[in-house]
């Protein structure tokens, strides 16, 4: 038994920043992030927290799967910036949406999202019967504004499912290849009188280039052996749910694997990289859409900090 995709989610914060209104300290352009990025604006909140954005998406997902949060069996948030490091944020849903299930967030950077939903096929395994999975980030709140290379790419955001027990979970492939040179975020080191190492800024730091590459082949490769262990050719996919991090990114690697541009989506013009809640967000446009069939074929996969990848092809 694994799980089907009951219903969808999602919660932008209200401020849109447009490219152009990025802070003049940054020298950087509108042309420049929207052909080497493909950003146009993205949403950062204000006085949204990631728990917030997170329990809208959740609630969203609830309404439309027509389960009640006390039928939720557990609760999986995937973050880096959580507005805590305890108490979790998939905690911090279960009390305001009014769950009474275990909870708990998972780390695996922008690839979380697609890490939550393995892990809740485990649950499912156990005898689970609903089990909300969100993807939620307040990454405005760990950039250095001063750092262009990575202040013009993020943005905020949450998306959620609520999956139920079925058999739509075809095929899927976690990988992880420990790097903290490439791509790190630092935790607040507190105040030791005994540390001492210099702590790190508590900041994004990546090596774009370094990414970059490790995506497109990441893409590529996660993408061909999940369709190959699902039994399906690249081509009987109806939607690529791609990780919005840099549409080079996805551009190069639907190229190279012969994917047909309208299969895959993309809203990294309207909302940035929004890490783990990219997929989950981009999910539940595509529902919502009203273009999703019963019975289409989707894959979704993911890669990021750790250095992390996943994917996933789900029959909706
Ligand atoms: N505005 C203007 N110019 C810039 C900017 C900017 N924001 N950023 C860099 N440049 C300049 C550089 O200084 C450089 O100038 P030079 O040629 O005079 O030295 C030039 O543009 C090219 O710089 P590159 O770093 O080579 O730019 P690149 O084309 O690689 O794009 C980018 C950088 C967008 C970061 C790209 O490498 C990328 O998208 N990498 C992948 C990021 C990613 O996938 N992250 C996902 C994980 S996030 C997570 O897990 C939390």
């Amino acid at each position: 038994m694994s799980f089907r995709v009951l219903g969808t989610g999602r919660c932008l914060p209200e401020k849109i920043v447009r490219n152009d209104e990025l802070p003049q300290t940054l020298d950087t352009s509108d042309e420049w992030i929207s052909q080497r990025v493909g950003v146009r604006e993205r949403r950062v909140c204000t006085t949204e927290t990631t728990s917030e954005l997170a329990r809208k998406a959740a609630e969203a997902a609830l309404e439309m799967s027509c389960v009640s949060p006390k039928e939720l069996d557990m609760i999986i948030c995937a973050t880096v910036s959580p507005d805590n490091i305890s108490p979790s944020a998939a905690c911090s849903v279960q009390s305001t949406i009014g769950a009474s299930c275990p909870s708990m967030d998972i780390n695996a950077a922008c690839s979380g999202f697609l890490y939550a939903l393995e892990t809740a096929a485990g649950f499912f395994a156990r005898g689970a019967k609903r089990i909300l999975v969100a993807g939620a980030e307040r990454l405005t709140g760990l950039i250095d504004w001063n750092d262009r290379g990575t202040a013009v790419i993020f943005g905020d955001a949450a998306g959620a499912m609520v999956l139920g027990e079925g058999d739509a979970y075809l095929a899927s492939k976690l990988y992880a290849r420990g790097n903290s040179t490439v791509l790190n975020i630092p935790n607040h080191k507190g105040s030791s009188p005994y540390y001492l190492n210099e702590p790190g800024k508590p900041c994004i730091h990546m090596n774009g280039q370094e990414t970059f590459k490790f995506a497109v082949n990441a893409m590529c490769t996660d993408l061909a052996e999940v369709a190959k262990k699902a039994g399906l050719e690249i081509e009987d996919i109806n939607w690529i749910i791609p990780h919005q991090a840099n549409a080079r990114i996805i551009d190069a690697s639907a190229k190279k694997l012969g994917i047909k541009p309208e299969s895959c989506l993309k809203n990294i013009d309207r909302t940035g990289n929004t890490s783990a809640a990219s997929i989950p967000v981009l999910a539940d446009e595509l529902w919502r859409s009203g273009k999703l069939h019963n019975g289409d074929y989707v894959a979704m996969c993911s890669f990021g900090a750790g250095l992390t990848s996943a994917a996933c092809i789900i029959r909706y």
